[in-house]
């Protein structure tokens, strides 16, 4: 038995692997991680993995990045953790000082939780609340948009538009209104994906005509739904969805969580739009994948609203890692590292040279809907096999690469740091795999 075969054979036998129906690890090993470095993971067995798709999108850096650990090791000296009811600590007012004035808009006030959905769920009810404290409790509605990712705890689930993660716990979700995606794919031929966006949004708008009373907000995720399968849109839909929701007095809370520090290729997706959300939900990249965490910043005005002498009127949500101190000096680290290296203006020049190698890949007879944003890149495959994601997961870990394709949608979302021939490697081997599709 290898030093791999004894590890995944324990991590059968007691670990519950998230997303995965584990009696396919009967004819598909889970693949034990010692170490990584950079961009790449090792296993117990020394075979290396290109992890392209910065372990499910949090990894910005690569691994073992020196300057996250020296900062979280600093940080371990002094306060790992402090209760943040009735506590406060010099990590968690920094990093609200600095992603306050990163934000877009005025978004000076931040909450914190540990996850992408908590995030969403402090968004939604800290939605709800403020239109009860308004005064306009029937205002308790969410619209969401088709294909929609926002998480799974039930709230988060009930403003997401994915059948196989939806229907076995559908008792347990309530119903919202779904909006027409505006996902440049489905533009009829002879549309332009703006035309295309902007008829999403005029579908929008009928909704929010009939609906803004009892509606608090309307959550989406900015320039690209990442689980609905890297699926792009035009930035007109986002300008035209703040005037709606202006117009029609409803919140507009924008998941940035896969989208945010800098993987649209600015910091955050809403910036291409011009537009400032009143909720914005960020994780994932925060801590460069070293810790959990995610925070929802919002607006003087969302926050005035439960300024009061009564305690029902506060905001009633807590975790107990609320703002932990060392996932937020994590996330200060992260910015260093975005001010220090212009790492925006670097991942233009890192985009361009991947976008270039990736030309034959994207001329391929199999391939369709070449896409490419910032440092996402994502086409769909026109190939007949059935299990074509795990089909191209295992062809992937034979040639060294971590890919994880949505269904048929191939994707990478690599850390920040790959180098010339790790990024040839990535076309390379990407190009074979698509060959025998
Ligand atoms: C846009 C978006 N929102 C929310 C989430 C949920 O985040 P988490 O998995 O950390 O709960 C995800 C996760 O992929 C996401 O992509």
């Amino acid at each position: 038995m290898t030093l791999n075969q004894r590890w995944l054979a324990r991590s059968r036998a007691a670990v519950w692997h998230p997303c995965t129906q584990m009696k396919q690890h009967e004819t598909l090993a889970l693949v034990p991680i010692a170490r990584g470095q950079g961009p790449w993971l090792y296993d117990f067995d020394g075979r290396r993995y290109l992890d392209a798709v910065s372990s499910w999108w949090v990894n910005l850096f690569g691994h073992a990045h020196p300057a996250i650990g020296t900062a979280i090791g600093s940080q371990l000296a002094e306060l790992e953790h402090a209760m943040l009811a009735g506590f406060t600590h010099r990590p968690v007012i920094e990093l609200s000082e600095r992603l306050a004035a990163l934000a877009p808009g005025k978004l000076g006030h931040c909450f914190y939780g540990s996850d992408g959905a908590s995030a969403v769920e402090i968004a939604l009810k800290m939605s709800v609340h403020y239109w009860r404290n308004r005064g306009l409790p029937g205002k308790n509605g969410f619209v969401s948009v088709e294909n929609a990712y926002h998480g799974e705890t039930l709230g988060a689930l009930s403003v997401t538009d994915v059948a196989l993660f939806r229907d076995a716990y559908a008792p347990l979700l309530r119903r919202n209104i779904v909006a027409p995606s505006p996902d440049a794919r489905l533009a009829a031929p002879g549309t332009s994906a703006r035309d295309h966006a902007l008829a999403a949004a005029s579908s929008l708008e009928a909704i929010l005509a009939e609906c803004h009373a009892t509606t608090a907000a309307l959550i989406l995720e900015p320039l690209v739904q990442g689980a609905a399968g890297m699926a792009m849109h035009d930035p007109a839909y986002l300008a035209r969805a703040r005037e709606l929701c202006t117009r029609h007095d409803v919140h507009l809370i924008a998941d940035e969580i896969m989208t945010g520090f800098g993987r649209t290729g600015t910091m955050f997706a809403c910036e291409q739009a011009g537009i400032a959300p009143d909720l914005l939900c960020l994780s994932k990249g925060i801590t460069g994948g070293y810790l959990p965490l995610s925070v929802v910043l919002t607006t003087d005005e969302i926050y005035a609203a439960f300024y009061d002498d009564d305690v029902a009127r506060a905001f009633l949500h807590s975790h107990s890692y609320t703002g932990n101190a060392l996932a937020c000096r994590a996330a200060l680290a992260v910015l260093d590292l975005f001010r220090d290296q212009d790492v925006i203006a670097h991942n233009r020049d890192r985009a361009g040279r991947l976008t270039a190698l990736a030309q034959p890949l994207a001329a391929h007879p199999k391939v369709r809907n070449f896409r490419q944003l910032g440092m996402i890149w994502a086409f769909d495959i026109d190939s007949g096999r059935t299990d074509f994601s795990r089909w191209c997961f295992a062809q992937a870990l034979d040639r060294e690469l971590l890919l994880r394709p949505i269904g048929k949608t191939v994707y990478w979302m690599p850390p920040y740091v790959l180098d010339d021939d790790e990024m040839a490697l990535l076309a390379e081997r990407t190009l074979e795999i698509v060959a025998c599709a």
